[in-house]
């Protein structure tokens, strides 16, 4: 397995691609002034929104926020993961992706539970090829109307009867049990016996999207409970985050449509083996964000589907809710219930592909859902119920990314409660993510491309008014903000001071930070110190590079977010000095110095008077 990727290549090949000539060998650019522009690929729009700077080698869509670097571009377009976007950004240029060796990333550490995970399914599949053993689960998969191409191509297999079959087989050392232990396929009971965890179960081996077996699901042949047992949480496997069928669905087509999301292993087997190779399902947990975005790096469409008893229901509203703040302009999600009593296996196979296709096609959208949902809570013909309808609306609209379909579902609100001017509150800061827990596949921070967080928030910060970029060309935008420098002010002096940096990191680089600018509380400071510290390191990254550098992380997204915001400043306008934004968080750094010196009693006079001076002097 190869090692990271080092820091300094992957700046290389960003300093060395041209984002203008890599973007629009994707999508024609057109020269506007000293940027590019064309009609964004990441959302539907007549008029261009989307703006290359050849100068700091950044994109970004005043349509839908979509921004970042060339790495960004590749994994947003192509949706490549970041390792591959590297790989290809590096071929382009005839260079050959270096490795560390075994540096800083743990990476190595779960190859062997990824070996003996792969060992078990080997052993198990053999199962159902074992004269001895096979006759029962055979017939079981058959009765459930599976060929063996199928069974093959997800990997069945069979745990046989037994405590310790797999022990046996794989577990002839101390560290073969001790991996098979963390692995989670043994169980070790109080008395520290070891067993095989299933026995006598059909066997489901989960893949991660890069098709390693991360975990199994062990279902049953009769009506003994539980009909499911699943692996537990290991170093390598988190049910929450993954989606089983994705790697398959993957290895069924290159460009996948859509997705259907159903709630079971046999469900998406079933529709894999009649012609539908797009399911996914969740591991017996509710569709997270996390799972939503995952899907959404591969296609634009998602199609929900549940069975429509009320369980179902409430399944469905909440996936709605959780796919809500993902549903930009572009993308489409969808809803299917079905009738009750039955799920896409047993439909499927009743009524064959075309129906349950007919079924995709045409079943709600999710402003139809939602509407229908929410009106089924209240009575619509009255003025209370429909006055109910809206405040039950609102807090929910308000979560979607401002765009289109915000504004479509705004105005049918509008329609079906007879109110007029509902009025949504302006989206917040940008909503703090749980990061990816890195150490997850033991790629070290950022480099998991399977997980790669999207930039969260960028599409959260408000993007100008919907009619002003609906308008006709980009120019209102920019009338607008100089009518308005109230956009700027909006801006924190540490924001502020970031997005200058970013924006001329070679003239920051020449300058030095004043003194222990790190005491001043004030959010993200910490970010900006770091970010100063890095170009005073390397005086000559663009601001490609830094972003680059960035990408990985936590706080990247609040980063490409403040480059973004520059391009929201009209070119005229001048942006105060950076050495000037400088001067005035040092004020505040000895104002509050002197906050504390006098809550303290003032005991030091001669540190007290120096401050007053030096307040006075930054005060000029
Ligand atoms: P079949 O009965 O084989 O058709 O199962 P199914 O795939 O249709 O599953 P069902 O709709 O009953 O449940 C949906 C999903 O919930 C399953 O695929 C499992 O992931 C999970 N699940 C169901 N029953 C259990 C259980 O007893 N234990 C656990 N851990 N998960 C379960
Ligand atoms: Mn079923």
């Amino acid at each position: 397995m190869a090692g990271r990727i080092p820091e300094n290549f992957i700046d290389d090949v960003l300093a060395r691609t041209d984002l203008v000539e890599l973007i629009d060998s994707y999508v024609h650019l057109k020269r506007t002034g000293k940027n590019y522009s064309a009609c964004c690929p990441f959302h539907q729009e007549k008029t261009p929104s989307f703006t290359v700077s050849p100068e700091k080698q950044f994109y970004y869509c005043f349509g839908c926020g979509a921004s970042g670097n060339a790495i960004g571009f590749l994994m947003d377009y192509t949706r490549l993961g970041f390792v591959e976007s590297i790989e290809t950004l590096a071929r382009n240029l005839g260079l050959e992706v270096p490795r560390e060796e075994g540096v800083g990333a743990p990476r190595e550490d779960y190859q062997p539970l990824y070996q003996i995970l792969e060992a078990a399914t080997a052993f198990y599949e053999a199962q159902l090829r074992n004269p001895k053993v096979k006759e029962r689960p055979v017939g079981y998969l058959k009765t459930r109307g599976l060929s063996g191409q199928t069974a093959k191509q997800f990997r069945l297999g069979y745990a046989p009867q037994g405590w310790d079959n797999l022990i046996t087989a794989l577990g002839g050392s101390d560290t073969g049990v001790k991996r098979l232990l963390s692995a989670g396929l043994l169980i070790e009971n109080e008395q520290g016996h070891r067993y095989d965890r299933f026995r006598d179960r059909v066997m489901f081996p989960i893949r991660d999207s890069r098709g390693r077996v991360i975990a199994f699901g062990g279902r049953v042949m009769g009506n003994d409970k539980p009909k499911y047992l699943n692996s537990p949480e290991t170093p390598v496997f988190h049910k929450g985050r993954e989606l089983y069928g994705l790697y398959e669905a993957k290895q069924a087509s290159n460009k996948i449509r859509r997705f259907v999301i159903v709630e079971g292993y046999m469900d998406v087997i079933a529709l894999a083996q009649y012609g539908i190779p797009y399911a996914v399902a969740t591991l017996g947990t509710a569709t997270s964000r996390d799972h939503i975005e995952k899907l959404f790096r591969h296609s634009d469409e998602l199609i929900f589907c549940f069975d429509g008893d009320e369980a179902g229901r409430r399944a469905a509203w909440r996936a709605l809710e959780n796919a809500l703040p993902t549903a930009k302009d572009g993308r489409q999600i969808k809803f299917l219930l079905l009738p009750e009593g039955e799920d896409p296996d047993t439909l499927v196979r009743k009524n064959g592909k075309d129906y349950f296709e007919g079924l995709l096609n045409e079943c709600d959208t999710l402003s139809e859902y939602f509407f229908k949902y929410l009106s089924a809570e209240v009575d619509t013909r009255t003025l209370d119920g429909r006055a109910r309808l809206a405040s039950l609306a609102k807090p929910h609209l308000e979560q979607l990314p401002a765009g289109v379909l915000q504004q479509l579902m705004l105005k049918r609100l509008g329609e079906i409660t007879e109110l007029q001017d509902i009025q949504l509150a302006p989206p917040e800061a940008p909503r703090a993510e749980p990061s990816a827990p890195d150490a997850r596949h033991g790629l070290g921070p950022g480099h998991d491309y399977a997980d790669y967080p999207e930039m969260e928030g960028l599409h959260s910060d408000q993007p100008p008014p919907y009619e002003e970029y609906n308008a006709g060309s980009r120019q209102p935008v920019r009338r607008k903000a100089l009518q308005k420098p109230k956009q700027r002010d909006e801006l924190s002096l540490v924001d502020a001071t970031i997005r200058m940096l970013l924006n001329a990191p070679r003239q920051a680089a020449e300058l030095s930070l004043p003194d222990g600018l790190g005491e001043l509380q004030l959010p993200r400071m910490e970010t900006l110190l770091e970010l100063f510290e890095f170009i005073k390191q390397k005086p000559d990254a663009s601001t490609a590079a830094i972003l680059g550098h960035w990408q990985n992380r936590e706080d990247g997204a609040t980063i490409f977010k403040l480059a973004a915001r520059e391009f929201l400043l009209p070119n005229d306008e001048q942006s105060p000095e950076l050495s000037d934004a400088l001067r005035r968080l040092y004020l505040q750094k000895v104002e509050q110095d002197l906050d504390q010196i006098i809550a303290d009693g003032v005991k030091d006079k001669n540190k007290f008077k120096e401050l007053l001076h030096l307040q006075k002097e930054l005060s000029k």
